[in-house]
């Protein structure tokens, strides 16, 4: 039997610069990227959009398994995510979608309906998938794995720069609050908390640059690949 691709699994909290971290490790490596946030966002703005009481998680379920997501890169290397055909990707970015994504998350029937979803991405040359629990749950038998952290403060600065040059007003305590209620519902839920898979790779990104970044979580797959 032939070798499954190889993946390289990028795991942590939410604003810990995973996302573009991830993307541009893709580019450098030649492989695929799969932003597994984007699929349970996905799921909330659908869900939004049916106008379902997300204290019903049976609902829930029955929308994520009839919700099309399809991912579109544009030329330049945009990406776009259409949810039911609909270009969703400004309205998956928002902070209200987070939470609600983070809310659908916590449904084991929903992470189960995700899966297979998420593993049709291992496809060769590779793929570096960016989420909560590739490394755990997902893609258990991934060869390189790494785990960003950032500090709190630093990760609501980052976002509230972000939301600022995009004129979105916002106060970094309240952003804080948001990020630090976020962590706790992702790292308590009983299905797949947030946490390290035993041999992943720790990088504390506190103070690095994204080059620097890009550098360690692609040394993680230099020295064996
Ligand atoms: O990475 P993100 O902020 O786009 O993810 C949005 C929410 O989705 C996050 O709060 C938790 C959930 N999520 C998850 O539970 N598992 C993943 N692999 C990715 C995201």
């Amino acid at each position: 039997m032939s070798n499954p691709p190889p993946v390289l699994t990028i795991d942590g909290p939410s604003g810990a610069g995973k996302g573009t971290v991830s993307r541009i490790a893709a580019t450098r490596l030649g492989w695929h990227y799969l932003d597994s946030g984007a699929l349970y966002r996905a799921v909330g703005v659908a869900a939004s959009w049916a106008d379902l009481d997300l204290s019903d998680p049976a609902a829930l379920v029955r929308c994520t398994f009839d919700t099309d997501i399809r991912f579109h890169e544009r030329e330049g290397g945009d990406l776009r995510v259409l949810v039911n055909g609909v270009d969703a990707t400004d309205e998956l970015r928002l902070e209200t979608t987070g939470t609600v994504a983070s809310a659908i998350a916590a449904i084991p029937e929903v992470r189960a309906a995700l899966k297979d979803r998420q593993r049709a991405f291992r496809q060769s040359p590779g793929l570096v998938a960016d989420g909560r629990d590739m490394g755990t749950v997902i893609f258990p038998d991934a060869p390189y794995k790494v785990f960003l952290t950032a500090s709190a403060d630093e990760r609501a600065e980052r976002r509230y720069k972000q939301l600022k040059d995009k004129g979105v007003s916002v106060t970094i305590d309240g952003l804080l609050r948001e990020i630090l209620a976020r962590d706790a519902r992702d790292a308590q839920r009983t299905v797949a908390p947030l946490r390290p898979a035993d041999d992943a790779v720790p990088i504390d990104t506190t103070g690095l640059d994204i080059d620097e970044v890009v550098a360690r979580v692609l040394a993680v797959v230099k020295p064996q690949g």
